[in-house]
């Protein structure tokens, strides 16, 4: 089966064929190819979710799947139902395919291998958000056309970031120089990525900025949202210093002033809603990918 779990482990030309479909499919002037028509795909969150939710659903639309939305909120996972049991009752309804996202880091493995139809990780835990790292990467080729030799600061609360781990795995493949910058309290040191300070961060030719993730924090790990933006935000001081090629990224949702301006989310050099964009091709090559082959 063609799950997604991780970009861990995933080789280069399979990172890059992906994208490449993905171009495919951005380049597609009719909106709806029903190539998936008769098949089912369950959107399973349990966790929330607004970019990765929406557009897995327009990318199931637009390839023409039957798309059914599972929300944990409004379901019997109220009642004690385990994530097990849950994704096996869609499965024995017919799905073909599940998207999940998960708060826990360490369950989709085990739950992969007990389930019979292929799952792509939308998100679990601090561990992986691989679809989010290869519209990361898809954009980035589609400013600086390769990924050999690019510079990408990742800036932020690294410990609770599935989309750094997830980064780190896809650039290392495509060959991209990786650095860390982060406060003490919000580093991991698993990866084998160089910390930086914020100035020498900022010299690269990609400042991937990351939200800092209050909602995983245990208490005391942000004293003030005023004095985290004055040492690690990107302040509009600090965005005037970038060079005029580099890009400004974040996966969103923002916590505007603190971790980046408000003021910087669209500015000339920012892609944030660029990445948004991407992410309907990319989750089109990845359901394609799942579902055919
Ligand atoms: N970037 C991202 O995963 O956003 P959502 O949590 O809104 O899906």
């Amino acid at each position: 089966q063609n799950s997604l779990l991780g970009l861990k482990g995933m080789g280069r030309e399979e990172i890059e064929s992906i994208l490449s479909r993905a171009s495919h499919w951005e380049r597609q002037e009719q909106k709806v190819q029903p190539v998936l028509a008769g098949r089912f795909v369950a959107n399973m969150f349990f966790e929330n979710s607004t970019r990765t939710r929406f557009s897995f659903e327009v990318a199931e639309k637009r390839l023409g799947a039957e798309v059914l939305n599972f929300s944990a909120a409004a379901s019997s996972v109220q009642k004690g139902e385990s994530i097990y049991d849950t994704v096996r009752t869609l499965e024995s309804m017919g799905i073909d395919a599940g998207i999940i996202r998960l708060k826990p880091a360490g369950v989709l493995q085990e739950l992969a291998e007990r389930i019979q139809v292929p799952l792509i990780n939308a998100g679990d835990g601090n561990n992986e958000h691989p679809t989010q790292a290869l519209l990361d990467l898809y954009t980035m080729r589609q400013q600086f056309g390769q990924l050999a030799g690019l510079r990408v600061s990742i800036i932020g609360d690294i410990k609770h970031s599935r989309v750094a781990r997830s980064n780190y795995w896809g650039l290392k493949q495509l060959g991209a120089k990786v650095s860390f910058c982060a406060p003490d309290n919000m580093r991991e040191h698993e990866l084998d990525v160089p910390y930086v300070g914020i100035d020498e961060a900022l010299q690269a030719d990609v400042v991937m900025m990351l939200r800092v993730q209050l909602e995983r924090h245990e208490g005391g790990m942000i004293r003030s949202a005023e004095e985290y933006r004055e040492q690690y935000g990107l302040t509009a001081e600090r965005a005037a210093r970038l060079a005029p090629h580099a890009i400004i990224m974040h996966p969103a949702p923002v916590n505007r002033d603190v971790e980046i301006d408000g003021d910087l989310v669209e500015h000339p050099q920012s892609r944030i809603f660029p990445q948004m964009q991407n992410g309907v091709p990319v989750r089109m090559a990845v359901i394609e990918r799942a579902l055919r082959g």
